[in-house]
């Protein structure tokens, strides 16, 4: 098996190729390997790259940004997840795409199945649902689409603890949205479920599944639960207080889901039962953060 892995500098990319080097030869690309904003030379790189699975974990992630910039989100998160499955079905290959609870607005307030109605609130989310038409349009059969949220890890350049960290290192307090709940998602348990499924991949369970971290949690909670773990693990901290806020006291260009818990009832039978809670997981990636830094 030759596996390709896009968006391999990106946290979840970094943290997922450790998994997949046992599973077969790994091709792992960052934007200069494989541009997906370049629809007219991705067909050939893929021809050239040769691979029989292609995991993508690349993609246009800013979401405020992509409010101005909607043909660049529209190109990398539309448009290429079509050019990559169509590979995939033309070549008899497997294609796992990452997508996101952005595609939902938010009104539920019980988790979102695989097929409940999308109905995306900003360009970001649009994008993204995009390139999960454009997948089902061009190599339906031969695609797994895995949506997943609130992901974060100790890789990549930036995420929500590691902002938490940074800030709560420095101030006495955060004010933090407390009106937004979602399944907060550490890489490294996704990373695990993305392993799993590889050697299952097959056009029977082709399609749309969920996979986060179980239970939900606000931005509030998971604040908190950052500052309590990470000080038991001795991190430096000066945080005395975490205020809960509304939404509309934290405007953004993008405006985001207020309720984007997914069901991973679907998928656990593929993975052999529930994903970890997330707080079990955020307590890995500290230790994880806390081994790098101790790292020499
Ligand atoms: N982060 C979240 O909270 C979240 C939530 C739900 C779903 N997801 C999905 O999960 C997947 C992985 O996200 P992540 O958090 O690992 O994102 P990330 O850290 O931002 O990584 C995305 C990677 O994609 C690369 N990329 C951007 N534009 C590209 C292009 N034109 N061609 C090739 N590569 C390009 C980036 O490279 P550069 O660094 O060079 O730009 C980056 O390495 C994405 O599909 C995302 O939509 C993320």
């Amino acid at each position: 098996m030759r596996i390709l892995l896009t968006g391999a500098r990106g946290q979840l990319g970094e943290q997922l190729k450790p998994h997949l080097e046992p599973l077969g030869e790994v091709v792992a690309v960052d934007r200069a390997g494989l541009d997906l904003a370049d629809g007219a030379t991705l067909r050939s790189r893929l021809a050239e790259l040769a691979p029989t699975v292609i995991v993508n974990c690349a993609a246009y992630t800013a979401v405020d940004r992509a409010e101005t910039e909607p043909d660049l989100a529209a190109a990398v998160n539309g448009v290429a997840p079509g050019i990559l499955a169509a590979y995939a079905q033309e070549t008899g290959g497997y294609l796992i795409h990452i997508s996101t609870d952005y595609v939902f607005d938010g009104r539920g307030c019980r988790p979102y199945q695989p097929e409940a109605a999308t109905g995306p609130l900003g360009t970001y989310g649009q994008s993204k649902l995009q390139g999960e038409l454009a997948i089902a349009a061009n190599g339906a059969e031969r695609s797994l689409i895995l949506r997943t949220a609130w992901v974060y890890g100790a890789g990549g350049t930036g995420n929500f603890v590691k902002t938490m960290l940074r800030l709560g290192r420095d101030r006495p307090e955060v004010r933090v949205v407390a009106d937004q709940i979602g399944s907060p998602t550490w890489t490294g348990d996704l990373a695990i479920a993305i392993a799993r499924l590889i050697p299952q991949l097959s056009p029977k369970i082709s399609g749309i599944y969920h996979y986060t971290n179980s239970g939900a949690a606000s931005w509030y909670d998971f604040a908190t639960a950052i500052f309590e773990e990470a000080q038991l693990r001795g991190f430096p901290l000066a945080i005395e207080r975490v205020i809960p806020i509304a939404t509309e006291d934290y405007p953004t260009p993008a405006q985001r889901p207020a309720y984007s818990v997914l069901s991973g009832q679907k998928i656990a039978p593929l993975l052999g039962g529930p994903a970890p809670h997330w707080r079990v997981a955020l307590r890995h990636m500290l230790d994880e953060l806390r081994d790098r830094a101790d790292s020499p």
